[in-house]
């Protein structure tokens, strides 16, 4: 027989008979026994008359007889007649003896239980040390959609309540959540701690915290509390994470021309914890890694990750809290909003960290993964809580944070900043769509934002313009960029930047068509011909600001080339030609030997942003060409060593006093690097500094900025019968409490070649001493590893999928193991493989992950085709300088 109330069920959404208003919350969690108990008084406005009410909860009980409503101007108590929850749909439906009538009401679910859980998510566990004795600590994770796992709730963004919270804890214990404190009262073991009632949100940003911590505090200049809190004894490490935040604060009170909403901002880290962080309205928690900084043992770029993190997290209280996505189609307002923002004030505090250029690695993976035809678009449906994980992506994060870049610098920095204050203004407290900000945006500006953005986040992908020079005329002709190399169908509206010569002369114009031809004569006042001084070069995309691909014709590129040698283009876009002319070559659109020659030019590149990508670029050519042909590989590792030269050189292996926070960066990238490629110099030095740190864990020969590449390097020279390094690596590991240490350790032990160690890395991995969070730091294997790692997902598959299964770090599982493949038969057998394992949580990533090996095994072939590849690495590895 069909439910009753079948109609409910298989929803997207709830239905809205009843709004909330506020909850009164109490919960009581029991960390020893990992339950927790909770009522919740729910004032509610009827505004349909009805019997029933449907809301979420899921993985609680409720005790029926618990649930009654109560009508503001009727003094009858009525109570539920039928309570039942659809573990499936993730929704409790009440049905009432009476119909309730129209107008406010109280809600009580007086009694309800629920575990916390090992899952990271919802109300959860995790555990810490203290005092030599393993400790639990009670969490909270509800977005995208768990508050449900933790109290009966309407767990939509769109209904915003306010949050009146108690909880009753141990007295000895720190219980933290949304707002202060506002009474406290002790009774013998246990206190009750309650809250001041929140401003209206969304239930995603609830929050509570209960554990022994230790904090540092600090406050703004109008009196807004900010605390850091960690590990009891690690007050210190916060101290920085709080510069940043009290900083930020003020910065972006004055970019938004709104004042933070809340009396006070805590943040804090958590041992155990899925994402980076999460912006709880007033309540951040963190990953380790991502709050903490160690003066001494912390890396260059674990102070930038917590500088950024803590920019992100703060932007979305204004973004994402204050004004908050009417449903997660639009997710990517907070996320790509809060990850361009975050750049915005890392510069403003960090000037020097040239943030901005490192912003286009945000491009750079945002493209990467929208040229794959299972992409999706940035505003994607949304029909079931399950699919929200998985667009937590870099194409709600990357692209959607360049895609506002993009139009920023179309519309100007001033305008843009005017109509954002506008727009927090105007939906405060409140909830909005993507055309709510474009429709600010438009009047602010009087340009058809609507008309230029709706291409950009309604359709997936992006296009790649060609440029050719004839008879003084530029032709732009835009197609679909593919990294498969197959045509799409895409069009945009695409903001075309360009320069000739030098900066002084920058021009712009909308691309509307397939294809357009400009005068150069009209375009820059007098005319470019084809046989023009060298120093006439024209560059596209001007510093990388549009969201699309550049392929010059042959005569264009010549000069660019000139142009990148000869210093004259800015940072910017010699990262954007290295980056286009790779993934040209990797659609098949550009010789290999031509993106290898183009490298050459980089021979002498000071930025580190560039040398960067230059760094990643060359690993993966690296791999294509061991797949390829392995006899190419010697020539092509002693080019690309021989390419990073002077920047090894400039660097060393110690840092300089006073040295820029750009050349702490490099060094790591720089070094480990070279060690994968073999760099016998490199090695050498590394497995000397490793053995000095062994025996000294303070002594200077070991820096944090080159851990991970010695670490890497070490693991090079492990064999199964020479495994004295991985057996010092694991005693490192074990003996440190310093997450940041952790994680490096984890990333370098793939790094080895000898296929048992590999396995047995592996195995670590799902060992008690890895926690779960940090297990997809390991699977980063070797090219010799890949093989063991696809036999051992496959192996483990069962208990990998109970215990990662039901959050989005399962999706990691399978993008790291199945990427790196490059062959078609691979893709033949990870298809028939999740044939009967695959499951909606992880349906879109797999299908990116195959799409990835197609990609690689094509480019494979192309390589194999291109008969002038040897006689070029020939000529290239061994030319003199
Ligand atoms: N809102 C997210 C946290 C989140 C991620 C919740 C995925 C649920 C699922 C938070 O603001 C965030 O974006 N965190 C990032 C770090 C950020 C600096 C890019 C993260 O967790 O990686
Ligand atoms: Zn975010």
């Amino acid at each position: 027989m069909a439910n009753k109330y079948e109609e409910f069920r298989c929803k997207a959404r709830l239905p809205t008979f009843a709004i909330p208003k506020r909850y009164d919350l109490y919960l009581k969690p029991d960390l020893h026994t990992c339950k927790f108990s909770g009522r919740v008084h729910i004032s509610l406005d009827i505004v349909q008359e009805t019997k029933i009410i449907v809301l979420n909860a899921a993985d609680l009980s409720v005790d029926p007889k618990s649930v009654h409503f109560q009508s503001k101007d009727d003094d009858d108590d009525v109570e539920a007649v039928e309570v039942e929850l659809f573990e499936d749909d993730e929704i409790l439906v009440l049905e009432f003896a009476k119909t309730l009538p129209l107008g406010l009401g109280i809600l009580s679910i007086s009694s309800f239980q629920g575990t916390l859980n090992d899952q990271m998510k919802g109300f959860y566990r995790s555990k810490y040390e203290h005092n030599g004795e393993m400790k639990n600590m009670a969490v909270t994770q509800f977005e995208p959609a768990d508050a449900r796992r933790c109290f009966p709730c309407w767990d939509e963004p769109a209904c915003k309540a306010t949050f009146k919270i108690t909880l009753e804890v141990p007295s000895d214990l720190v219980a933290l959540s949304n707002m202060p404190v506002v009474d406290e009262k002790v009774n013998g073991d246990l206190k009750i701690v309650s809250y001041q009632e929140s401003p209206i949100m969304s239930t995603y940003l609830v929050a509570a915290v209960v554990g022994l911590f230790d904090y540092v505090e600090d406050h703004t200049p109008d009196g807004i509390k900010v605390r850091v809190y960690c590990q009891v004894g690690k007050a210190d490490q916060g101290k920085f994470a709080l510069d940043v935040a009290v900083k930020t604060l003020g910065l972006y009170k004055e970019y938004f021309a709104t004042p933070y909403s809340l009396p006070k901002l805590d943040m804090i880290a958590i041992p155990d914890f899925a994402a980076g962080a999460m912006e709880n309205y007033g309540l951040v928690t963190y990953r380790e890694t991502a709050l903490l900084y160690d003066d001494k043992h912390s890396a260059a770029a674990n102070k930038q990750r917590v500088a950024t993190v803590v920019a992100h997290e703060l932007a979305h209280q204004w973004f994402g809290n204050l004004v908050t996505m009417e449903w997660w189609t639009h997710l990517w307002l907070n996320e790509g909003f809060a990850t361009w923002v975050s750049y915005l004030a890392a510069d403003g505090l960090f000037p020097e960290w040239k943030i901005w250029t490192q912003f286009l690695d945000e491009s750079t993976e945002g493209l990467r993964l929208d040229g794959l035809s299972e992409s999706h678009p940035i505003e994607v449906d949304i029909n079931h809580a399950r699919e929200i994980d998985e667009i937590f992506d870099a194409i709600s994060y990357r692209k959607g944070a360049s895609v506002i870049r993009m139009l920023q610098s179309y519309l100007g920095a001033d305008v843009f900043q005017r109509a954002l204050a506008k727009y927090i203004k105007k939906h405060a407290c409140s909830n909005a769509k993507t055309e709510d900000l474009w429709a600010v945006l438009e009047e602010e500006s009087n340009q058809p934002v609507n008309k230029l953005m709706n291409s950009w986040t309604k359709q997936m992908g992006y296009p790649v313009v060609s440029v050719s020079l004839k008879d003084n005329k530029l032709e732009f002709e835009q197609r679909q960029f593919l990294s498969s190399g197959s045509p799409g169908e895409g069009q945009w509206v695409v903001p075309i930047t360009l320069c000739r010569g030098s900066y002084e002369v920058q021009k712009s114009f909308l691309l509307e068509a397939r294809s357009q031809t400009v005068d150069t004569a009209v375009l820059f006042g007098s005319s470019v011909s084809d046989n023009e001084s060298p120093r006439s070069w024209i560059k596209i995309n001007v510093d990388g600001a549009g969201f699309y691909r550049v392929k010059y014709d042959d005569h264009l590129s010549g000069k660019i080339r000139y142009a990148i040698e000869s210093k004259s283009l800015s940072a910017m876009d010699r990262y954007g030609i290295l980056d286009d002319s790779f993934a040209l070559s990797m659609a098949g659109q550009l010789p290999l030997s031509s993106l290898l020659t183009l490298m050459g030019a980089y021979r002498e590149e000071p930025e580190y942003t560039v040398l960067s990508n230059l760094i990643t670029i060359s690993s993966k050519v690296a791999r294509v060409v061991a797949d390829a042909d392995s006899t190419l590989l010697d020539n092509l590792k002693i080019y690309f060593i021989n390419l990073f030269q002077n920047s090894a050189e400039r660097i060393g292996f110690d840092p300089k006093l006073g040295e820029s926070h750009l050349d702490a960066l490099l060094r790591g990238e720089l070094f480990a690097t070279l060690a994968v490629f073999g760099h016998e110099e490199t090695l050498e030095e590394a497995s000397k500094r490793f053995q000095a740190y062994l025996e000294d864990r303070n002594t200077h020969l070991l820096p944090p900025d080159i851990r991970r590449a010695v670490y890497v390097a070490v693991m090079k020279k492990v064999t199964s019968t020479n495994r004295s390094g991985f057996d010092s690596l694991l005693k490192v590991y074990r003996e440190t409490d310093l997450s940041q240490e952790k994680t490096r350790i984890l990333g370098a032990l793939g790094s080895c070649s000898d296929p048992d160690i590999i396995l047995e890395v592996l195995n670590f991995l799902l060992t008690p001493e890895v926690r779960s969070q940090d297990v997809v730091f390991g699977l980063a294997v070797s090219r010799e590893g890949r093989e063991v790692a696809w036999n051992w997902l496959k192996n483990n598959w069962e208990h990998i999928s109970n215990t990662w299964g039901r959050g989005f770090l399962i999706t990691r599982f399978v993008s790291a193991v199945v990427s790196p493949f490059s062959s078609y038969e691979k893709v033949k057998e990870v298809e028939e493989f999740f044939a009967s394992r695959a499951k909606p949580s992880i349906a879109r990533t797999l299908k990116q992950s195959i799409e990835r090996v197609q990609i690689n095994a094509k480019w494979v072939e192309t390589c194999q085709n291109e008969k002038s590849l040897a006689d070029c690495l020939q000529e290239l590895a061994y030319r003199k300088y």
